[in-house]
């Protein structure tokens, strides 16, 4: 067998997957670390910070050349995860096409287990608005950066923070967020554990423990990405 025949048969996709995929779970655990230094303005916290925690994240993660280096292999992630997503709907679908006998509903599998590529479809359109709002802004235009300010370890930066104030006082633009986030979680519901299946996990001790792990994964961290415009716009961080 040719290298170029297993990426293209079902394992090598479903492995690209979940390799690209482990891999995209690791880096929105460290995007949500480095937001949510926003939280450290909560009144109850330190109400004088005006986001200088964050600003100084985000500052690190913008300047610091190893991490400029991973975000390229981070779109190159992005980029064929999406691809073999594609590929593997389009596969699944054309199967889905000879149909059942009979329909199994919720009784074969989740909905969201089926729905991966809506699922997907909207994170995709979430991305390139995201994308939009910050990282454009903060690697090309500097639109809404225009004031450099002066962070408390004596470095010049972008307010990044304002940014994300400006970004958020829209209702809508919270609420399409938040749906994202959703969405994320019911990803991650599927995504999370399919990938230790593609990896040959079997074991049931371990199978049930990484499905945990999976399960609190899932919820938390996009519950704790949604907080996030929910705060801005409800000045419960300023
Ligand atoms: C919902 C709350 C979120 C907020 C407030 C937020 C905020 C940000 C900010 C401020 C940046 C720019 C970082 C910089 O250039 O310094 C950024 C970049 C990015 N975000 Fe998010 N993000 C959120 C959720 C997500 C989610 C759910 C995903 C993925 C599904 C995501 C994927 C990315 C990517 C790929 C980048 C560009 C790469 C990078 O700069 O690290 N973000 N985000």
């Amino acid at each position: 067998m040719k290298w170029s025949d297993f990426f293209t048969s079902s394992v090598g996709k479903k492995l690209i997957m979940a390799i690209t995929g482990l891999f995209l779970i690791t880096f929105l655990l460290v995007h949500m670390g480095v937001n949510a230094c926003i939280f450290n303005d909560l009144s109850f916290i330190d109400p004088n910070d005006n986001g200088d925690m964050f600003n100084r994240a985000a500052d690190f993660m913008g300047k610091t050349v190893l991490i400029r280096i991973m975000e390229l292999v981070l779109f190159l992630g992005f980029f064929l995860h999406i691809i073999q997503g594609i590929m593997l709907e389009l596969q699944n679908r054309s199967r889905r096409k000879l149909g059942y006998e009979v329909a199994m509903g919720n009784k074969g599998s989740k909905w969201y287990s089926r729905s991966m590529g809506l699922l997907g479809t909207i994170l995709l359109l979430f991305l390139i608005l995201h994308w939009w709002h910050f990282w454009i802004p903060s690697r090309f235009t500097h639109a809404g950066l225009e004031e450099p300010i002066s962070l408390s370890n004596g470095r010049v930066s972008h307010d990044m923070f304002n940014l994300m104030k400006v970004t958020f006082t829209e209702w809508w633009v919270v609420g399409v967020y938040v749906v994202a986030c959703i969405s994320l979680a019911y990803h991650l519901l599927h995504g999370f554990q399919s990938a230790f299946r593609t990896f040959g996990l079997s074991n049931s001790r371990y199978l049930a423990l990484v499905n945990s792990i999976g399960f609190a994964y899932s919820i938390i961290v996009p519950l704790i990405f949604a907080l996030m415009p929910i705060a801005m716009k409800l000045g419960w961080v300023e």
